[in-house]
């Protein structure tokens, strides 16, 4: 069973992602934090995205492996554990910014897709649906407004004890969401058979009881 997950940024994706893949006894690919780690990756090198010949070269040497400890997905970068590292405000930004390029996506999708084959799982993403897996079993899109992701998201962080500026988050969230969605090569957007999920006033657990009961024809 292939399922894909899209959606904007801090739409929880991968909460749910990581809920259904749990209930359904199946892998649960992040492939955001792929892009995160060739982000970071690109700067730890001092390789700027206008750098295009630059960032080619670097995909032919890159060590990148997805790896699972505990349940958990973890990111490697020669050999060293990243996972944190990726979630960093500027790894971000870079993020979104390096997924433009087509070479970094050529790269990514190839490991994608090379996953998919040989397990039974749920991918998140932006263009899971429409280009990474268009075949999927299931598919879904999950959004929701703006300030209610920018507000989930600075409750995350001040449970972590960071005081956040709700307006600042919503102001990146919104570049993110523009520049994912007008990309030229695989963009943000839902697949035409894709089922949209609404989250702006809906809880968590709602969620995936909604996703689920598609899932298990309900
Ligand atoms: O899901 P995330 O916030 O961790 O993703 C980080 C960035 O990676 C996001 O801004 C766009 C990019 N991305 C992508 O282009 N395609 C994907 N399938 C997943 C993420």
């Amino acid at each position: 069973m292939k399922i894909a997950l899209d959606g904007p940024a801090g739409a929880g994706k991968s909460t749910v992602a990581k809920a259904l893949a749990k209930k359904l006894d199946i892998m649960y690919l992040d492939t955001g934090a792929m892009y995160r780690a060739v982000a970071l990756y690109m700067l730890d090198n001092g390789i700027t995205v206008d750098q295009k010949d630059k960032v080619e070269e670097a995909l032919k040497h890159i060590d990148l492996v997805v790896k699972y400890e505990d349940g958990m997905q973890k990111m490697y970068l020669a050999g060293k554990d990243v996972s944190l590292r990726i979630r960093e405000n500027a790894v971000s930004k870079a993020a979104s910014d390096f997924s433009a390029l087509q070479p970094v996506r050529v790269f990514l999708v190839k490991m994608q897709q090379e996953t998919a084959q040989k397990n039974d799982c749920i991918l998140d993403g932006r263009d899971i649906g429409t280009f990474v897996l268009p075949d999927a079993d299931f598919k879904f899109f999950l959004t929701a407004d703006s300030s209610e992701r920018a507000k989930r998201r600075a409750k995350e962080l001040a449970e972590k004890g960071q005081i956040v500026d709700v307006l600042q988050i919503q102001k990146e969230i919104e570049q993110r969401d523009y520049n994912d969605s007008h990309r030229e090569f695989a963009p943000l957007k839902q697949a035409e058979d894709a089922v949209l999920v609404d989250s702006t006033f809906m809880t968590v657990d709602e969620v995936i009881t909604f996703v689920s009961n598609v899932i298990e024809g309900k």
